[in-house]
């Protein structure tokens, strides 16, 4: 229906057209002045808790200026479930009107007006309603009016109930940055082949379901990991760089509209246990989001407080902090410039029952029946390759957890950690159950510094830790009553298209003749990584290559780079592809490959690693509800299968408060 025709809505219309941001947005979720968040298309969980805001926008300036740049503040807003009348939004959840807020922002329209430095104002008029509920499944309309007769809309899908948990237990392998493409290299690298048969297969190629997940964010069709691992565990998706919100446009980056997630939901409901592990820093994205509510993931200090306290600046939703919570990341716990307010983040865990280990010995020795943080290194662990291959590496760092100078030693691997933390997790929830998230995080950093066997190598322990994983369940009892999906969060333009001959190509002095080192078709030969090679055993057992560094080597590349020089192989130390020359602008590294030729870069000139790239992403999935996850599907969906075999989708206010004892407790009738 075409809203009656004055003058304001006309001008309206005429300005809007001038503008379609793509590189830089007023608020991408709000193409008009005003703004719905959850904005129009959001699917919900029956029950899942939410704030609400909305945004009356009055540009001041730039192409569309409107009202002399003042808001409506008598803007009004209305939700009706189809078939029923519009309530406002504060009847119809009976909150009480929210304060009136204000506040000014600017962005730039495109890349002319950021070269010239004239960013457009903005100025907002705003009401947000906290944490609110939708419990009956259907189809919701919620109109914003404003600016006498301009109307936003949103619809908003409730999802079918589901209340029945049919999985105790949920298990969630992430490889961040993880595609089909790494996979299929990994196995290469890993596993023998005799005539093109393989002859040991990946822990995952065995999984008998097989789905694909396209991970755009809300606003952009590049993600990063924070709104992507936000989206898989809200169902709600956000936008870069923030997590567990819509991102509003107010200065506050912590006063955005929240959602709750799946272990925000799991702890209200059931009680059940969870962690996370993780190989990057824990305060990283893909760990953190599990309880993490911020427009901005560098808030790394308030995001480990939100960990153990939950959000303490707004009502909210809490889980009582990870009762396993194993990864890097020291800075934000040692006293000082990373931790919030500068204080001991060690204390405060074990203030609230928490052992804390600092490495390999003491985690293993920490008492399962203990809520249990580890915390192993500063910043990300050490990549498997440099754990187990080039542990000279690990030498020269200065990053022992504790914060005295020199290198942390007898570090855990992905396998250490998950294993322990099912062991803590499954004593824990007992009845309740339990969720574990478990990230493989340097397959995506190492291929942003374009190391791809680091990358791979992460890869294969994710692998040999799923491995690990099942075996574990199985000698405890509950692999039938756990599901176990592994995926990712978003994609890399990784692939390999060859081989490299090592020893021709070092043997060549330009550029151009190196590359002829590549064999491509009928001259790729085999993989030389699965022999060993005479007198070298790394003892990293099966599941691994017998030999890193073949003559022959996988010839590989990105859909994305910087400037940088490739030789394929591996490198024996850490790689930094390029850096920052005399004129601000990045170049290929000196020092990194110089015996190799230059491939001349495709992204801007200030990029200095690799991007994420567009391609959906595989989901692996065993266990209860494994059918579910076949298919093509929105990364969004990832939550909402895991959600509704966990039984999280209520029709009424569910907390543990209410006396139910969760799993094997008392029946729910509803
Ligand atoms: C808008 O006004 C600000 C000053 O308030 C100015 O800095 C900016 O350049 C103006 N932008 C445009 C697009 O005119
Ligand atoms: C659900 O109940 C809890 C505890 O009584 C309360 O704090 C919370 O605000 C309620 N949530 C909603 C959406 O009403
Ligand atoms: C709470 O809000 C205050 C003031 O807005 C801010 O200084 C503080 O850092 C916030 N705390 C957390 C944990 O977000
Ligand atoms: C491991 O940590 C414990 C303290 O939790 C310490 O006593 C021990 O020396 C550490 N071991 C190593 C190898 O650093
Ligand atoms: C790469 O680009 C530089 C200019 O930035 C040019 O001088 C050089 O020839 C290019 N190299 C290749 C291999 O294309
Ligand atoms: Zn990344």
């Amino acid at each position: 229906m075409l809203p009656k025709a004055n003058a304001a809505v006309l001008c309206l219309a005429a300005s809007l057209s001038a503008v379609s941001a793509q590189t830089f947005q007023r608020l991408g979720t709000c193409p008009d002045l005003g703004c719905v968040l959850p904005p129009d298309q959001q699917d919900f969980l029956p029950g899942q808790e939410f704030d609400i805001r909305f945004e009356v926008h009055a540009p001041k300036n730039g192409s569309e200026a409107f009202n002399n740049g003042v808001p409506d503040e008598k803007f009004t807003a209305t939700i009706a479930k189809d078939g029923h009348r519009p309530k406002s939004i504060a009847d119809f959840f009976k909150q009480r009107e929210p304060e009136l807020e204000k506040w000014t922002f600017s962005w730039f329209e495109d890349l002319f007006a950021k070269d010239a430095n004239t960013p457009s104002v903005v100025n907002v008029a705003s009401k947000a309603y906290r944490r609110v509920a939708l419990y009956e499944p259907g189809e919701y309309t919620v109109k914003l009016k404003y600016y006498n007769g301009k109307t936003t809309t949103a619809k908003w899908t409730v999802r079918p109930l589901a209340t029945k948990k049919k999985a105790k237990n949920v298990i969630f392998f992430i490889g961040d940055g993880m595609t089909t493409n790494m996979i299929t290299a990994a196995r290469l690298l890993g596993h023998k082949t005799v005539n093109g048969r393989y002859q040991s297969l990946l822990a995952i190629d065995d999984f008998p379901v097989l789905g694909h997940q396209m991970t755009h964010s809300v606003d952009t069709f590049m993600t990063d990991s924070a709104n992507s691992a936000s989206a898989l565990y809200s169902g709600h998706k956000s936008s870069v760089n923030a997590m567990g919100v819509y991102a509003d446009s107010s200065p506050d980056t912590e006063d955005d509209p929240k959602v709750e997630t799946i272990v925000e939901l799991l702890h209200r409901i059931w009680g059940s246990a969870w962690g996370a592990v993780s190989t990057a820093f824990i305060a990283d994205a893909t760990p953190i989001a599990l309880t993490g509510h911020t427009r901005r993931r560098s808030n790394y200090g308030i995001l480990i407080d939100q960990a153990l306290h939950g959000v303490s600046n707004y009502s909210w939703t809490r889980t009582d902090g990870p009762d396993a919570y194993f990864g890097g990341g020291a800075e934000q716990f040692i006293p000082g410039s990373g931790s919030l307010n500068g204080k001991d983040y060690y204390a405060e865990f074990a203030k609230k029952g928490y052992s804390v280990s600092w490495n390999k010995t003491a985690l293993l020795a920490a008492p399962n029946d203990q809520k249990a943080l580890g915390i192993f290194c500063k910043s990300n662990l050490p990549v498997w390759l440099d754990r187990n291959i080039f542990t000279e590496n690990l030498d020269s760092l200065n990053n022992d957890p504790s914060g005295a100078k020199g290198p942390a030693k007898d570090l855990p691997g992905l396998k250490d950690m998950t294993l322990k933390a099912i062991d803590v997790l499954h004593k824990r929830g007992g009845k309740k159950g339990f969720f574990l998230m478990s990230e493989g995080a340097s397959i995506d950093k190492q291929m942003h510094a374009l190391d791809y066997d680091r990358a791979l190598g992460d890869l294969l322990e994710l692998d040999d830790t799923v491995r690990a994983t099942i075996a574990k369940l199985k000698k405890l009892g509950i692999l039938d009553e756990t599901l176990i999906v592994v995926s990712a969060d978003h994609g890399h333009g990784f692939d390999v298209f060859g081989n490299s001959d090592t020893k021709y190509a070092a043997a060549q002095d330009d550029d151009r003749a190196k590359r002829n080192a590549v064999g491509v078709y009928e001259n790729s030969g085999l993989s030389q990584y699965t022999q060993p090679r005479e007198g070298v055993s790394y003892g990293t057992g099966p599941n691994f290559p017998l030999n890193w560094d073949p003559r022959y080597v996988i010839a590989a590349g990105m859909g994305a780079n910087p400037d940088h020089r490739e030789r394929f192989g591996v490198g024996k130390e850490p790689r930094t592809p390029a850096s920052v020359g005399a004129d601000g602008e990045v170049y290929v590294e000196p020092t990194d490959r110089p015996d190799g030729f230059v491939v001349n870069g495709t992204l801007p000139t200030d990029q200095s690693q690799g991007v994420h790239s567009l391609t959906d992403v595989p989901v692996y999935a065993m266990g209860p509800c494994q059918e579910t996850f076949g298919g093509t599907y929105s990364n969004i969906d990832v939550f909402y299968k895991m959600a509704s075999c966990l039984g999280l989708g209520q029709p009424r206010n569910r907390t543990r408060h209410d006396g139910d004892s969760g799993h094997g407790g008392k029946k729910d009738k509803l």
